[in-house]
């Protein structure tokens, strides 16, 4: 079973702060540093290190080589990827003393995904096969629609969530990806009690799988009469930016190594700590040895 992302690829411009700027306030950042990114960049390297057969699909501008190399050097095939005129999508992240982060994205690149693109790149992949997306690049929905013509198996992270989210055929994806926030906006309510989250997104999307991810407070399951929890690993945070993009990578692998659920979510949990324990947002996912070396102490 091959795995397409289309998904973003960002220049993640890192500030690490005291703590957040404030409204009308300029402060001075610690330290400053560049690095690969991308909601899409970055679950695609979390697939590869887990083991998958994962395929990146998406553009990148002329100043976009460096994320070209990052996952050629990774063993990513890059043959689907279009460097077009122009910039690369990037993100401003400030991380806090505390390891949290905040993140303005700006699309670049990512917003040229036209629908012709996606139906050439859809031509290589067949029924069965994982169509994965972020809510970073445009198109998106046309991209679900048609990889579901395709019988293809669509995996949704619908992150940045926004309103044109609730516009997409969201009853023809066949898995979300969401952590707690996007799991509440999904389910049109006020920020409640996970249980009540999952109730109401089961009752909304009865034959979806869901992974809710609630940073150091665990990780959910949940798909029809199956409810699964996993806490999460206490180690020393570092940097929390793209832990959350680790998990899905890992978790999809699972998914398409028809792993069980219990050890999906055992995995998963352990690569998105171990990425908390490093900096920045790539380079900080581990490999499946790397994980099952840290099961095999905690
Ligand atoms: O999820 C983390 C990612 O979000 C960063 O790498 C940044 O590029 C944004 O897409």
């Amino acid at each position: 079973m091959k795995v397409l992302n289309i998904g973003s690829l960002n220049i993640d411009k890192t500030y690490s702060v005291r703590r957040f700027v404030r409204p009308k306030e300029t402060i001075k950042a610690t330290k400053y540093e560049e690095h690969c990114g991308g909601k899409g960049l970055n679950q695609t390297i979390a697939l590869k290190r887990a083991g998958a057969k994962v395929y990146h699909a998406g553009m990148v501008g002329k100043d976009g080589q460096i994320l070209l190399d990052l996952l050629r050097q990774f063993g990513v095939c890059t043959d689907y990827i279009k460097m077009i005129e122009g910039t690369s999508g990037h993100a401003a992240i400030q991380i806090d003393e505390n390891g949290e982060n905040n993140i303005i994205i700006s699309g670049g690149a990512n917003d040229h995904i036209s629908k012709e693109y996606i139906l050439s790149v859809l031509e290589d992949f067949e029924e069965n096969d994982i169509l994965l997306l972020q809510n970073e690049i445009t198109n998106v929905n046309f991209a679900i629609e048609k990889a579901k013509e395709k019988g293809m198996v669509v995996i949704f992270n619908p992150s940045p969530m926004n309103e044109e989210v609730y516009t997409y055929s969201l009853q023809k994806v066949d898995y979300f990806l969401v952590n707690e926030v996007e799991a509440a906006m999904l389910a049109k309510m006020d920020f409640l009690e996970p249980e009540d989250t999952i109730e109401t997104l089961k009752g909304k999307f009865p034959n979806a799988g869901f992974v809710m991810t609630m940073g150091d407070r665990g990780a959910w399951f949940f798909q029809k009469d199956i409810l699964l929890f996993h806490e999460s690993y206490r180690i020393p945070v570092v940097d929390t930016t793209g832990a959350g993009d680790t998990f899905c990578g890992f978790f999809i692998a699972g998914l398409a190594e028809g792993l069980d659920w219990n050890i999906i979510l055992e995995r998963s949990s352990a690569a998105a700590a171990i990425a908390v324990s490093r900096a920045g947002a790539a380079q900080s996912v581990p490999c499946k040895e790397e994980v099952n070396t840290f099961l095999e102490k905690v």
